[in-house]
């Protein structure tokens, strides 16, 4: 069946593209997705004519080493697609099939929700160490002078490093309990809105179960009306054979090509982003940051260069054994996260 070969080639071209758009640039640095881009990247190169490599390499340094809105105009057309397809067709469908509107109205809900999320966090400002008030920034945490030391000061900014700071390449400055630079958001994340950054991790991960339920019971009642299932069929020899699963799956993909894209996307967006809102969760649970938490695990030591030599010891070495080691529980941990810590202006009295 050259058709259902054609689609689900493009299905599975699509959907992995759209897992490495999303692993590479999700704003970590250190994924294993960057490790084998860069190894590609060293395969393909001898074959490539130096003027498409510069061209290339122009490129992504524009979008990857620069502030740039591609990604959040890149955001805001997946989701544009997603929600015209799922009101052109699905919301149809399901009004056929009885399903509640006011079940069919909370897709609509989440997606104002996360865009209020969206939006404060792209608005609003991490927490940028200036030099007004970076007196008042430095008091905000000691120097554990494991990971962060005293008297460090920004070579680009020129400015004291507060503890738990570091400085955005992107951005070009420091940010105030620095976690990451978000490309998808074009913001650091950092102590000002690590709170909307996981609401709207959590709401972009309820709003793709949300409308994936939704569409998955759609195709269920598809199924089940069509009577698919007792049918059968005459195979080559002349013989009656029930239609089995893979023979609903071809039937599915080719009446609801676009459905069945969509819900691809739709699962492992869910997955991705719940994922990722867990680990960020955790973090936030145990009062560490991503940067923090990379370097705790010794990615990079702010010491030693990762290539140099195994015998150079960093001081101090990263201490593996305690990870936790500025949790005071989960409660004040989180109420850090909601309710920052500001910077306490001592005043002379
Ligand atoms: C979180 O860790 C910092 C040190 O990195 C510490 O100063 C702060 O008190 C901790 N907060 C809580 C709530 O444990
Ligand atoms: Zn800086
Ligand atoms: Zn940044």
């Amino acid at each position: 069946m050259m058709d259902f070969l054609t689609l689900f080639v493009i299905y599975v071209i699509v959907v992995l593209t759209c897992i490495f758009l999303v692993c590479k640039y999700s704003g970590q640095q250190q994924t294993p997705f960057s490790v084998l881009f860069n190894c590609l990247v060293k395969v393909v190169s001898p074959f490539t004519p130096t003027c498409l490599q510069t061209f290339t390499q122009w490129c992504l340094h524009r979008l990857f080493h620069q502030r740039n809105n591609m990604f959040i105009y890149l955001h805001i057309l997946l989701e544009g697609v997603v929600y015209a397809e799922f009101s052109y067709e699905v919301f149809g469908f399901c009004r056929d099939m009885d399903t509640t509107l006011s079940s069919l109205s909370v897709p609509y809900i989440l997606l104002v929700i996360k865009n209020c999320f969206f939006y404060l966090c792209v608005k609003r400002d991490p927490g940028t160490v200036t030099k007004k008030k970076v007196a008042g920034q430095l008091q905000i945490y000691p120097y554990d002078r494991r990971l962060f030391h005293p008297g460090v000061s920004c070579p680009t900014c020129q400015l004291i490093k507060p503890a738990r700071s570091k400085h955005c390449r992107l951005c070009d400055r420091c940010v105030q309990r620095f976690d990451h630079h978000c490309v998808w958001v074009n913001n650091c994340i950092g102590a000002q809105n690590t709170r909307y950054f996981l609401l709207y991790l959590c709401s972009v991960c309820a709003m793709a179960g949300d409308m994936a339920v939704l569409t998955g019971d759609m195709l269920l009642h598809a199924v089940l009306r069509s009577g698919l299932l007792a049918a059968s069929y005459i195979d080559e020899f002349g013989q009656q054979q029930p239609a089995g699963f893979m023979f609903v799956v071809q039937h599915l993909f080719l009446t609801f090509p676009r459905i069945i894209f969509m819900l691809g996307f739709l699962v492992f967006v869910f997955f991705l982003l719940a994922g990722y809102a867990l680990f960020h969760s955790y973090l936030a649970l145990v009062n560490q940051t991503s940067n923090e938490w990379y370097k705790s695990r010794g990615y990079f030591c702010q010491h030693c260069h990762p290539t140099t030599t195994a015998d150079h010891l960093c001081n101090p070495a990263p201490d593996h054994s305690k990870r936790y080691y500025y949790s005071r529980g989960i409660l004040p941990n989180l109420g850090e996260i909601f309710f920052p810590l500001k910077s306490v202006q001592k005043k002379d009295i």
